[in-house]
């Protein structure tokens, strides 16, 4: 048998619980919605167009030494003019939705206040052009573009921020309210607040002291609260979801031992950094912060209204988790969680915490469903690599689709289970600006050069097709 800490061998749809017992019946439900998902940062470009103006990505990406090779968003994949073809790709595929962000600068150039029409009417145009080809939109608001502006006057350690959220919401909800049913308030604030203001790796580049780093986390949740309010108010019907960048514990083996030993590890703040669930999603949901986070934290923790809870805790009609990879853990001898360290050479994507665990998708979502009881949305999942054109003029990635059958086939183990999943978003549809890392890395299932900013589907394009078209019986 394998030992504990090695990565699983490969997993089989009868492995996966999917069960081809019955050879009809598809593993995902007739209207999951499959599909994937970008950022406006990472592909728009138009960067001064228009009416844009600059966000903490923009300034940070033109700082000397930030971004791998001084890359920037400026152009990306050109994708603010190239929507129709990108939809295109999107119709081609047959995903049943598209997951987009909103750049908060485009539609209110300083921060707040005066709207720019001609920002509000590029993703008009961009919700008419899916839902004509038949794609349901899903629009994040915050994907990590914060404006300039805001950051001058202060950016998270200000309170205001949390009416600059809703403002901003609204303005975008009263336009496309009527025709985007699910929205996404902010995506990841372990990297946005975590690793802009604490570790300082991404924009704008703070090192923060505890207590104002701490400052800073607890005005996002405030901001995302009070953008579950301005979107209820101004789109009705709207799904209304908050996502995690996912810290997947798994058990080491099936053991109930080791099961709680995950579960405990997937709930609780071990040390400092930003890497966990529990400070993020506990006061959203549970409307208190983790004893365990408060324990560690002692003096730092900044002062604030008790009812700041009330504000912070507002339902919701989803749980979005972005899943890429998973720590492992089992029940140590003293009977506490232990963590179990992963063996020499265990595989991974291009970017070195890409580990491939593939029954990432099934803990993750089972852990979560378990707890909160609300249904899960995958808004991300994906392989980084380096793909390249090969003589025969193609974009062959047999890694990504080798490492999306595996994962898929563990969440299909979750549905099976009764987990109820809404959709898979595979991130991402295009290579695009990986953040720090600028253009190095690629997770599209779409090559783009960008160069020419010709657009190549990869051999994965292919193959996620055929899932999406059988509801995942090719799995
Ligand atoms: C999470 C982020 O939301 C997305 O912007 C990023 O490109 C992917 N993960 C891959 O790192």
């Amino acid at each position: 048998p394998a030992s504990p800490s090695s990565v699983p061998p490969p997993v089989t749809a009868a492995s996966a619980g999917a069960g081809r017992a019955n050879a009809t019946a598809a593993p995902f439900p007739a209207d999951f919605l499959w599909g994937t998902a970008t950022a406006a940062y990472q592909i728009e470009g138009a960067a001064s167009e228009d009416g844009r103006t600059p966000s903490v990505w923009d300034v940070f990406s033109k700082t000397p030494g930030k971004v791998f090779e001084g890359h920037t968003g400026d152009v990306a994949c050109d994708h603010y003019h190239r929507y129709k073809e990108d939809v295109g790709l999107l119709a081609e595929l047959g995903v049943k939705s598209y997951r987009f962000s909103v750049s908060w600068t485009r539609v209110l150039p300083d921060g707040t206040g005066k709207v720019n029409p001609k920002g509000l009417d590029f993703y008009d145009r961009l919700v008419d052009e899916l839902l004509r080809a038949g794609i349901v939109p899903m629009c994040t608001l915050f994907h990590w573009d914060f404006p300039q502006a805001l950051q001058d006057r202060g950016g998270f350690l200000q309170r205001d921020v949390a009416d600059w959220f809703a403002d901003y919401t609204t303005v975008v909800a009263r336009r496309l309210g009527d025709r985007v049913p699910w929205w996404v308030t902010q995506n990841e604030p372990q990297a946005f607040i975590g690793n802009a203001l604490l570790n300082g790796v991404f924009a704008p580049g703070l090192k923060l002291p505890y207590r104002e780093y701490l400052t800073a986390a607890h005005n996002q949740m405030r901001a995302h609260g009070k953008q579950v309010d301005a979107l209820r108010a101004a789109a009705t019907a709207a799904k209304i979801g908050y996502v995690l960048a996912t810290q997947v514990q798994r058990p080491a083996t099936e053991d109930p031992a080791d099961i709680e030993a995950a579960r405990e590890a997937i709930f609780s703040v071990y040390d400092k950094n930003p890497w966990n669930n529990a400070w993020w999603i506990c006061p959203v949901l549970e409307g208190r912060y983790p004893e365990s986070g408060l324990r560690l934290f002692g003096d730092d923790m900044p002062d604030f209204p008790a009812s700041d809870f009330d504000q912070i805790k507002r339902p919701i009609d989803y749980l979005g988790l972005n899943m890429y990879s998973a720590g492992t853990w089992r029940q140590g001898k003293d009977g506490r969680p232990e963590r179990v360290v992963s063996p020499p050479g265990y595989p991974r994507g291009t970017l070195d915490w890409l580990q491939i665990v593939p029954s990432t998708l099934y803990w993750g979502s089972r852990y979560f469903w378990e707890r909160y009881k609300l249904p899960i949305g995958i808004t991300e999942h994906g392989l980084a690599t380096r793909d390249q054109v090969f003589l025969d003029g193609k974009v062959h990635d047999p890694k990504r689709i080798d490492v999306m059958h595996r994962y898929l086939l563990g969440l299909a183990r979750a549905v099976q289970e009764g987990v109820p999943v809404v959709g898979y978003w595979a991130w991402s549809l295009l290579d695009n600006f990986e953040w720090a890392e600028g253009y190095k890395d690629r997770f599209g299932l779409v090559y783009v050069d960008y160069a020419t900013q010709r657009r190549i589907p990869k051999d994965s394009f292919s193959w996620y097709r055929e899932v999406i078209a059988t509801g995942g019986r090719s799995l």
